[in-house]
Formats: C-alpha cells, sequence, structure tokens
C-alpha cells in the first residue's frame, strides 16, 4: 500500500527519496511523487503514475535539488489513478505533504475549506490535510502547532509528514492508524513508513506511537504524545539486513523468496527447540504461565496469514486437545463474538501492521480475553507493540507482494505453539515426539522439495492457457489448497477456488470439465484413500488432474492425470512441505503469463486501510 520517504539533511536528498520509494515499491502503488524544498525556500513537484521508475526519469530530465523533502507510492483510494491525485499534494504551494491512511470526514472537511476560498485540484482525501494545515498557520503559528491543531479535526488513519516553504529546516509528521518510522542520521534525519526505506542511510530508528507528532530537524527530532505532551521514545538499532531488498540473483524476489524457506524455517525454530522440545518462553516472557492456563484459542488473521490460522486450527485440536477457532478479522471486529473461558487471542500477521487486524486485536482487549499473542515477522510493528506476547518469524523483509516464506515460517511457529499448549493439556508423549521430530527433519526437507521445481515447471506449460482452477485438499492440507489457489490468483490472474474434497460431490463436480484443471494435494495420511476416491469421481467427469503426492502414495499417472511425487516427510510437516510446490507452480504460470510476479496488479503487501 501507500508508501512514505522523507528526509531533512544539508546535502540534495532527492536519490535518498527515490531510492526509498523504489524499496517500498513491493508494498504495491499505483504513482508515485516526490517534493524538494531547497534551503532557499524553492519548492519543486514532480509526479507520475505508473512505476517509480517513471519519476525517476521525470525527475533526471529536470532539475530536482532540496535537502529537504518528500515523497509517496500511492495506492488508490480516493480518486482514480492520476497525476492530479498522486502525492505530494500541495496547499497554496506553501504547504507539501505526503500521507497514508484515510481521512474519513474528508468530504465535510473539503466543504469548509472551499467556503472558505481554497481550491482543490484533486479528488484526494489527501489533500484536506495540506489546506488544514495551511489555514492554521495563516493564524501565525508553528508549522508545529498547526499540525497539532489539524490534526484535531481529523477522523481516520494518518501517518503524514509536512513540510512548510517558508521553513526548509524542518518537517513535522503526525501518526494515528498508519506506521511511521523516524530514522536518525548524523546531522540528517529521515522518515518512512517502513523502516526498509532507509536502511541504506541509517539503522538507527524511533517507531512512532498512536498520536504522535513529532518535529524532525537536521539535528534534532522532538515528539508530543497524544496529549500534545514531549515524550521519549526508544531508539532501535535495526539488525535487517541491508540487501534485504536485493534479489541476490534470482529473476524475482518471490522466486528468492522460496528459495529462501529452508534457511528461515532453520532461523525461526533456532535457540527455540531443542531435541527433547521446547525452550523455556519462547512466546515472551511469562508465555508459560499464560499458556498452561489455556483453554481456547482464538486466532484472527488476513490472506495468507488467515490460512496459517486455519492450518493452526487442525493441529491445535488434533495433538494439543485444545479447542480453536479461527475468522477472518474484518468479519471478526464488526461482528458480536462470544468470548471462551481462559481464551488466547492469537492474532497472524507478516507486516504487523494490516488494518483489520490490529483493529481486531484493539477490539478484543475489551471483550475479556485473557491474554493476546501475535505471531508476527515485523519487529517493533504495531501489532507486536500492542500484543502482550509475540513470537517472531524471522523470515527477513519479505518483498515480493504473494507472501511465500512468511506463511511457511508462520506455520513453523504455530507447530511450536501447539507443542507448547500441548505441554499442559494430554498431549500424547508420541505426538510430541513426533512434531519435534518433525521440525528437526523441517529446513532438511523443504530443501529438498525445492528440487522438484523442474517437474512443476513443465505442468506449468499445460496449465497456463486455463482461465479457471480448483485445488482440492482434506484435513490439514485443506488450507494448502486454500493458499495454492490463492496464489495462483493472486500472481498469474487465474481464477481458482478450493475445496475440501469431500465437498466436491457439493457443487464443483458441475465444473469439471477438460478446461478446469484440479490440482490435488496428496500426503501419504489417514486420509490418503478418501482423497484417492474424490480422484476417480473427478476423472470419471473428464476432468483433468494434477496431483502432488507422496512418492509412496501410488498415484500412477496417465492421460487424466499428471503425477508430481513430493518428498515423503513426517506428518505434522506435511502442510508446510506440500506448499512449497504450490507456490512454484504458480510462479511458472505467472511467469509463463508474462504478469508482473512480484507486484501483481491492484494488490498491497501492506493492507494498512481497511
Ligand atoms: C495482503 C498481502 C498478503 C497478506 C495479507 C495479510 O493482502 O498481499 O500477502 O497475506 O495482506 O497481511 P499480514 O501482513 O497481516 O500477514
Amino acid at each position: 500500500m501507500c508508501g512514505i520517504v522523507g528526509a531533512v539533511a544539508e546535502r540534495n536528498v532527492v536519490e535518498i527519496l527515490l531510492e526509498g520509494l523504489k524499496r517500498l515499491e513491493y508494498r504495491g502503488y499505483d504513482s508515485a511523487g516526490v517534493a524538494l524544498l531547497s534551503s532557499e525556500g524553492d519548492l519543486t513537484r514532480i509526479r507520475r503514475t505508473g512505476k517509480v521508475q517513471e519519476l525517476v526519469d521525470a525527475v533526471s530530465e529536470g532539475h530536482a535539488v532540496g535537502a529537504t523533502g518528500i515523497a509517496h507510492t500511492r495506492w488508490a483510494t480516493h480518486g482514480g489513478v492520476t497525476e492530479a491525485n498522486a502525492h505530494p499534494h500541495c496547499s497554496t504551494e506553501r504547504i507539501a505533504v505526503v500521507h497514508n491512511g484515510i481521512i474519513e470526514n474528508y468530504l465535510a472537511l473539503r466543504e469548509k475549506l472551499t467556503e472558505k476560498g481554497y481550491q482543490f485540484t484533486s479528488d484526494t482525501d489527501t489533500e484536506t490535510i495540506a489546506h488544514t494545515v495551511h489555514e492554521e498557520l495563516k493564524a501565525g503559528k508553528s508549522l508545529l502547532r498547526a499540525v497539532q491543531d489539524s490534526v484535531t479535526q481529523f477522523h481516520g488513519a494518518y501517518g503524514t509528514v509536512i513540510m512548510d516553504k517558508e521553513d526548509p529546516s524542518r518537517v513535522v509528521v503526525a501518526r494515528s492508524g498508519s506506521p511511521l518510522v523516524i530514522g536518525l542520521g548524523l546531522g540528517e534525519n529521515f522518515i518512512a513508513s517502513d523502516q526498509l526505506a532507509l536502511l541504506p542511510v541509517t539503522r538507527r530508528f524511533i517507531f512512532l506511537e498512536e498520536g504522535d507528532v513529532a518535529e524532525v530537524t537536521r539535528r534534532e527530532v522532538t515528539i508530543f504524545d497524544k496529549n500534545g505532551e514531549p515524550v521519549e521514545r526508544e531508539v532501535v538499532e535495526s539488525n535487517i539486513e541491508h540487501d534485504a531488498g536485493d534479489k541476490a540473483g534470482y529473476r524475482h524476489y518471490m522466486l528468492k523468496e522460496i528459495h529462501e524457506q529452508p534457511t528461515v524455517v532453520r532461523n525461526t525454530l533456532q535457540h527455540r527447540l531443542d531435541e527433547q522440545g521446547l525452550l523455556p518462553d519462547i512466546f515472551g516472557k511469562g508465555a508459560d504461565a499464560i499458556l498452561k492456563d489455556v483453554k481456547h484459542v482464538q486466532i484472527i488473521a488476513c490472506g495468507t496469514s488467515y490460512h496459517a490460522g486455519m492450518t493452526a486450527r487442525y493441529w491445535l485440536e488434533q495433538y494439543a486437545n485444545v479447542s480453536c477457532s479461527v475468522e477472518i478479522a474484518s468479519e471478526f471486529r464488526y461482528r458480536k463474538s462470544v468470548v471462551h473461558e481462559n481464551s488466547l487471542l492469537v492474532t497472524i500477521s507478516q507486516s504487523g501492521e494490516t488494518a483489520d487486524t490490529l483493529a481486531a486485536l484493539r477490539l478484543a482487549k475489551d471483550l475479556g480475553y485473557m491474554s493476546s499473542l501475535t505471531i508476527c515477522n515485523v519487529p517493533g510493528s504495531s501489532l507486536v507493540r500492542e500484543s502482550d506476547l509475540a513470537f517472531m518469524t524471522r523470515a527477513g523483509a519479505e518483498i515480493g507482494v504473494a507472501s511465500t516464506k512468511a506463511f511457511t515460517t508462520q506455520l513453523t511457529a504455530f507447530l511450536m505453539l501447539t507443542l507448547a499448549i500441548g505441554e499442559h493439556k494430554e498431549m500424547s508423549g508420541d505426538d510430541k515426539q513426533s512434531i519435534v521430530k518433525a521440525l528437526h527433519s523441517l529446513p532438511a526437507k523443504l530443501e529438498e522439495t525445492l528440487l522438484i521445481n523442474e517437474g512443476i515447471e513443465d505442468l506449468a506449460e499445460e496449465f497456463a492457457d486455463k482461465n479457471h482452477s480448483l485445488f482440492l485438499g482434506r484435513g490439514d492440507q485443506y488450507p494448502i489448497a486454500m493458499e495454492g489457489a490463492l496464489k495462483l490468483k493472486e500472481i498469474s490472474y487465474i481464477h481458482a477456488e478450493a475445496y475440501a474434497s469431500g465437498e466436491l460431490k457439493h457443487g464443483p463436480l458441475a465444473l469439471i470439465d477438460e478446461e478446469m484443471p484440479v490440482i490435488v494435494v496428496a500426503p501419504n495420511n489417514e486420509l490418503l484413500e478418501k482423497l484417492k476416491s474424490n480422484v476417480e469421481e473427478v476423472r470419471a467427469r473428464g476432468g483433468i488432474m494434477y496431483v502432488f503426492a507422496d512418492k509412496n502414495a501410488a498415484f500412477k499417472g496417465d492421460e487424466s492425470m499428471r503425477v508430481v511425487n513430493v518428498p515423503h516427510c513426517e506428518q505434522p510437516i506435511a502442510p508446510i512441505i506440500y506448499t512449497l510446490p504450490l507456490q512454484l507452480l504458480s510462479y511458472h504460470v505467472a511467469l509463463i503469463k508474462g504478469t508482473d510476479v512480484d507486484q501483481p496488479r491492484n494488490l498491497a503487501k501492506s493492507v494498512t486501510v481497511e
């Protein structure tokens, strides 16, 4: 979704801003812009629809100089994808603003500001920020005071950076509902919506809290909390790798991230699991004392993270004997739900900033959950800061919009949570041993599974001209079939639906013909024979199947069935292993179709608005 970069320095910051925007491209956007203020107070603004490269080209054609600047990638919400709607937005060529989030009362503000004589040049909600601040400045206030008095008039969400042509020495930033981080340099300071944007220039960050307004100059950062009181915020040293944004020789980030899975899963397990089982308190300080009393687990998430939660439900109920419900955050937050006794709320999110998941967590705080745990990939993110307990997946920065390594590390975390809760329930010694053993074997098994890439490449050839597809799985592979279908639709734009294969007769069989490929996930488990019957049902109706099967499952390929053998693995980790061939299938189909693999149309990596 939208991305923000800002800088106050002595040098020309245009390259820093553009590099920052490039590093935020993965979040999804449809236009980009930059505004620069020179020390003489000249304001230059350049905006383009399309890729950041269009903006870079436009900047290189002109004379863009400024030691203070703001830049933005926009993912359209209010108003179409046009240059006029791209940020930064200005008020009377004095104020320039970039903004993430949505000002919900923008129509009322717009009316009021129009009456005062302001002329709007865009359809956006953001332009109301620029004019409101300008109006406040007219009363002779400082930029800081004007922003503080403006934000009280906004309803909705904002992460915003504002600069004033009449004072190029500073920018003012405000955060409510959309993350902002300040990067500390030597004699220069930076702002971004994601620390990744600033890694080339600093590793020292301050994460603003809800309601914070800060004034940033070259030498100073002064922060005020939601009550307007001066406040100190912790400076955090980032250990994210500087080159996290590089493709390391792979053609796409997605392919790189698929291949990183053995390593990042190994990292996620490291110092958390030994031969006997889990080490103490891996879910946070005091976690074991809380997990001991858990009688129910309520999981909340969106997108791919939701599929991780669905898989976890099978594990928690089967192995840990604890009841579990899973719900999409945008549903949970708007309905009345019943809280079970001693229920643990678990949110899952790769970004830690997904608006619906965060809102669900905040709502749940008043509902009587015994505690909240987040499984998240971004330290310092809002979910991590606002949850009682946090477990960090160590997937590293995930750039491809379609989530891959974040998902498999989430699943790894959930198997560990199953062990941690199961310890205190009636988990059998055999189950415990089998999960511990399976987790230890997981990184190597993932490596082995990646070797089937070639077979999948061939298969993708047959698949790529289809418009629809059906994914089938049973038990803990049903959510994996859902995730496989999501990957395919996200990056290849082929319509894909997933069904629990027992549901075939209740509708989807009507769709089967040779134009509707059916992808089957078939590990060698107790449901294999049932699954084989479902396969026969498809075959009898002339369907073409692509079966990902355990090599011991004795599927025989023929003209109606292509079989890809997946290495045999321990049962608890089978959902993680079978995820990989489905990721690779989507990737190769998208390659053949020539879609934008890393930045699929209309999608965003981090969905920070509702
Ligand atoms: C977006 C991303 C997905 C992700 C979902 C939830 O839709 O494109 O990859 O699964 O948001 O995001 P989260 O950061 O909460 O896991």
